[in-house]
């Protein structure tokens, strides 16, 4: 089979700004792939015009080989793409339940208890915490449950922007933890980082973006590697 996700020369821009500038990249089925950048590079704005929320000028998106560009971000969803955003934004007035059935609101209601089940046994923590209301968790609780809304519609690439953001180094360690668990699990994962060398350390193969171009591609180990990539985001 082809690439799960294939983006062809992307091209995005906010009025007079030009974010995203002609970038090419794929995610095969079964991949972790990591897409890192200081602020501002395009990083979330290249994940919103994949997952349908902003449109690419150029180019095209193939997911499971079908052309996406102009299908809403809904649809996208019932077809199989799920899209964690940056801050989490999860309810904070509802509960840790209601806001996982929210996850589920492009499927039958049906799937609602099977993906119930599925996603408390990724995330015992959230199990045990149904009943409280969101805002009454920690950070990294709220990162859980923000990729537990995610996978109620059971998706076949899930992507994650800045899972680590905000987080303590311990927090941050348990969410890369869980990335792995749900990679080995059969999930494939684009995920969106700052935080370079947690993402290259779990992902297949990365992409560097630098002010909306893609300057640097490989596998994660050897990107960890690269002198360029160790003085930019590594901190030498
Ligand atoms: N709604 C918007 N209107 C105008 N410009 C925007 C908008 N959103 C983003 N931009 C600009 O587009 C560029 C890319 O932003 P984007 O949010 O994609 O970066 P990012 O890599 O996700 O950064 P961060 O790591 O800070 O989240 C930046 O120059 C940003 O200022
Ligand atoms: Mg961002």
């Amino acid at each position: 089979m082809g690439a799960l996700l294939q983006v062809e020369n992307m091209n995005v821009y906010y009025g007079a700004i030009h974010a995203v500038k002609g970038i090419s990249f794929h995610v095969d089925e079964g991949e972790i792939v990591t897409l890192i950048g200081a602020n501002g590079a395009g990083k979330t704005t290249t994940l919103q015009t994949v997952s349908g929320l902003l449109h690419s000028k150029t180019g095209s998106i193939h997911f499971m080989g079908e052309p996406i560009g102009g299908v809403p971000a809904a649809k996208l969803v019932s077809r199989g793409m799920a899209q964690v955003p940056e801050g989490r934004r999860v309810f904070l007035q509802m509960t840790v339940e209601e806001n996982l059935e929210m996850g589920a609101y492009t499927q039958p209601k049906s799937t609602i208890a099977p993906g119930l089940e599925r996603v408390y046994g990724q995330f015992p923590r959230l199990k045990e915490r149904r009943k409280q209301t969101a805002g009454t968790l920690s950070g990294g609780e709220q990162q859980m449950l923000a990729m537990g809304r995610a996978l109620m519609s059971n998706p076949k690439l899930l992507m994650l922007d800045e899972p680590s953001m905000g987080l303590a180094p311990i927090l941050v360690e348990q969410i890369f933890e869980i990335i792995q668990q749900l990679h080995q699990a059969g999930t494939t994962i684009l995920l969106v980082e700052q935080n370079a060398r947690m993402a290259l350390s779990v992902a297949n193969r990365g992409y560097v973006l630098e002010t909306g171009r893609i300057t640097l591609s490989g596998p994660g180990a050897q990107l960890l590697e690269d002198e360029g990539v160790k003085k930019a985001y590594l901190g030498g």
